[in-house]
């Protein structure tokens, strides 16, 4: 029997945005939407929107301001030409975490079981209260298999049910924002991968928190997030100049005729650049010292506080890694249109839910 109107539909729809699912990245200063078409090393990014969200409206990974969210949730969608409501989601924060282990060869449910039976000793915030998914790396040289292990708490996962729940939005795909670092960072460099699992930090520099991924043997070996972020270049701008949330957020990115942002601004950005280097060189010094068996050369920055002056330069010195930009649409082709502020600048902001949009439905 020939197929439906609907099926055919349904069936080009999938061929057009492979994982049938759009992007939702919840971040502290922005939500960001975003859809994509295509397949690995040919992807597109068709829809993107953005919400800039009120001054802690989140706070950590606690929703103070619910109903703004859902309404941003759907501004952005809106913005976007967004029709669909299957969302990949992405989960970040205390309440999350990863861990790459070591697995028995075995089926599916061995290695299943074994994964569960190990999660209280690596679970710190309670294996029982958690939501548990794992990911089959390859083989380990040393014998059995590499796991990638994602876990997030059940309440965090049930915020993020509610607030989508309020927005109409069915979350097919719940990920980690960290991983899809990890799968943006693999789809934009699949050609020298081999290079660059060797060792290679990628940092997602939001405007609350500050996402490390140490990548390494084809998959993230580490993940940390530190809460740092570009909201303290704000709130040290609204402190010394006594303007609002807002009043800061525009003189952090007002430069003049030449590009330069006035000193008492560049000042602050200095200071807590410095910090921010500081702070990640302490987390990843296991990495980049000279001798260590997980020795890592290279660092791809993305997030918006990473558009921070001198950040790059400084990390570079600070860690000796050589540092630069996750160049999202070196490979995914996007419509120079949606890049108000240019493509550096979008691609600083949407790298992770393009990470999430990507992904596809098992
Ligand atoms: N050109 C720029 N120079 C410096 N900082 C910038 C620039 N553009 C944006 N920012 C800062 O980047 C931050 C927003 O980045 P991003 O959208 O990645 O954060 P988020 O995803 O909303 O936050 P988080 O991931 O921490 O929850 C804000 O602090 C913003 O002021
Ligand atoms: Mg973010």
């Amino acid at each position: 029997m020939a197929a439906s109107l609907k099926e055919q539909l349904d069936d080009l729809l999938a061929k057009l945005n492979p994982g049938g699912v759009f992007g939702i990245d919840i971040g502290s200063h922005s939500i960001k939407v975003c859809e994509v078409s295509g397949s690995p090393g040919k992807f597109r990014v068709d829809k993107f929107g953005t919400f800039v969200l009120s001054e802690a409206a989140i706070i950590e990974d606690q929703f103070q301001k619910p109903s703004e969210i859902v309404e941003g949730i759907l501004e952005a969608m809106k913005r976007a030409g967004i029709k669909s409501k299957v969302a990949c989601i992405g989960l970040h924060g205390p309440s999350t975490m990863t861990k790459r282990l070591n697995v028995p060869e075995g089926t599916k449910e061995e290695i299943e079981d074994h994964i569960m039976w190990e999660a209280e000793q690596y679970i710190t915030f309670g294996a029982d209260e958690s939501q548990i998914g794992f990911h089959i790396i390859g083989e380990n040289e040393g014998g059995g298999k590499d796991a990638l292990v994602a876990a997030a708490r059940t309440d965090l996962i049930e915020s993020f049910s509610n607030i989508l729940n309020d927005a109409k939005i069915n979350p097919k795909i719940i990920d980690l924002n960290v991983l899809a670092l990890s799968n943006i960072f693999e789809e934009v460099y699949a050609d020298d991968l081999e290079k660059y699992s060797q060792g290679t930090i990628l940092i997602d520099y939001g405007a609350q928190s500050l996402k490390i991924v140490v990548y390494k043997r084809n998959g993230p070996i580490f993940t940390k997030e530190l809460p740092i972020g570009g909201s303290l270049v704000t709130e040290e701008i609204q402190r010394q100049m006594g303007v609002s949330y807002e009043e800061a957020e525009d003189l952090k990115v007002t430069t003049d005729e030449n590009g330069n942002l006035p000193q008492e601004i560049l000042n602050i950005f200095n200071a807590q650049v410095d910090q921010a280097v500081a702070e990640i060189r302490k987390n990843i010094n296991f990495y980049v010292t000279q001798g260590s068996s997980e020795k890592v050369d290279f660092c791809f920055v993305t997030g918006g506080a990473s558009l921070a002056p001198g950040l790059i330069d400084k990390l570079s010195a600070s860690t000796g890694l050589e540092v630069q930009r996750l160049d999202t649409f070196s490979t995914i082709k996007v419509d120079e249109r949606k890049a108000d502020g240019g493509l550096e600048q979008l691609a600083a902001v949407s790298s992770v839910v393009i990470g999430l949009a990507m992904r596809k439905v098992n």
